[in-house]
């Protein structure tokens, strides 16, 4: 069957390759962990989508492939349909829409309780990115531990679910910390960014009656300002009011959402953040990038504010049933806007060098591939 694949370490190798389809006896990562008797699942892969990551990757910034081999499976961002299920599989059956998250457990305390998104080992395993491969292909073997259902009236939003996982475990993670504060209410959020993360980020905080005001360089209208406004958000652009502007009109945010994926603004963020804030930082930044910044004053007024940085990466499971509950939430207090982010479907896996093409493109918001329908 096909596969779309990449050569780590050598840039633009991106590939079709065939490789052996899959039956539910496989062992798809032995080195990493095996699936129990009886609790493999095998899912169709019917759409996946692609990020900044996997862009990386075949710039060879980023990803290794699984030991023994030369090539790594891409594809992170699954949504699928199962296709059979071991004899101990009862959470899913032959024909359910499902994603599956991205991390395999390594060998950390925090892998051993299933939290394998904060994993303390340095090495991490991750399908389609690190070490194992990934779905973009036409079907695949897992652990019913790491499927999830999506339900049947979200499947038009289905290839959204791990992106939704990442921001809804930020989420939850910057709340369950500010619990330090006993009483935390944000009133005010400013997400940085208006790309797919960014925009989940601005719907999941509006459905939380927070005031939303989303930062990206375009001035509007255009798709992204559209959505943002959808969400009931108000979008700025920075071209034509700075952040300092925007906190002179507006105040000082009590929580930043940051998701440029542009180091130099994870830091900008931390001289805005109102007293008892929480920054939470989402971006993976490739490569260097040194800024200058006044450091005693950001000190300063983050020990005298008491604010809180997270740093967030990747989701569980249960992140995953979070992001897809967000998801549906979100399609029933605002209907139709979140498909709008699905701007760049691709034909098949044949496709994929124009998904290559699409993810450099500026105006691209989700580039995703229909494998199969
Ligand atoms: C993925 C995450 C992953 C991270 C780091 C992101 O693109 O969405 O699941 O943990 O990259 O590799
Ligand atoms: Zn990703």
């Amino acid at each position: 069957m096909k596969a779309v694949a990449v050569l780590p370490g050598k840039p633009n190798s991106v590939h079709l390759r065939d490789i052996p389809a899959p039956k539910l006896t496989d062992q798809p990562h032995p080195h990493v962990c095996r699936i129990p008797d009886g609790r493999a699942v095998l899912v169709k892969t019917l759409q996946i989508g692609v990020d900044a990551t996997d862009r990386e990757i075949n710039e060879a910034l980023y990803g290794n492939a699984p030991p023994g081999g030369d090539h790594l499976v891409i594809g992170h961002e699954l949504f699928g349909r199962v296709l059979e299920v071991g004899s101990k599989v009862t959470e899913v059956k032959p024909g359910d829409f499902v994603s599956c998250t991205v991390r395999r457990p390594g060998g950390s305390l925090f892998d051993q309780i299933g939290r394998n998104d904060i994993t303390s080992e340095e090495v991490y395993y991750e399908r389609g990115i690190n070490l194992c491969h990934g779905y973009l292909t036409e079907s695949f073997v897992d652990d019913a531990e790491y499927i999830v259902k999506v339900p049947q009236n979200l499947k038009h939003l289905g290839v959204l679910s791990e992106p939704a996982s990442v921001c809804a475990k930020a989420i939850e993670q910057a709340f369950l910390a500010q619990q330090r504060l006993q009483v935390w209410q944000p009133r005010r959020a400013f997400v940085m960014g208006a790309g797919q993360i960014g925009l989940l980020a601005t719907m999941m905080l509006k459905l939380r009656g927070i005031e939303v005001y989303t930062l990206a360089t375009k001035p509007g209208p255009h798709r992204k300002s559209e959505i943002v406004e959808a969400y009931g958000a108000k979008y700025i652009s920075t071209k034509q009011t700075s952040l300092a502007e925007l906190v002179k009109q507006v105040g000082k945010p009590d929580l930043i959402f940051e998701a440029t994926g542009n180091a130099e603004l994870c830091f900008r963020s931390m001289e805005v953040l109102a007293h008892n804030g929480a920054l939470i930082w989402t971006s993976i930044t490739g490569g260097k990038h040194e800024v200058t910044v006044d450091a005693a004053r950001i000190n300063l007024e983050w020990v005298l504010g008491n604010k809180l940085l997270v740093a967030s990466v990747n989701g569980n499971r249960r992140h995953f049933e979070l992001g897809i509950q967000a998801l549906s939430h979100g399609e029933h207090t605002y209907p139709g806007v979140t498909e709008r982010i699905l701007t760049h479907p691709v034909n098949g896996l044949d496709g994929y060098k124009e998904m290559m093409q699409l993810l450099e493109d500026k105006e691209a918001l989700k580039v995703y591939v229909n494998v199969a329908t």
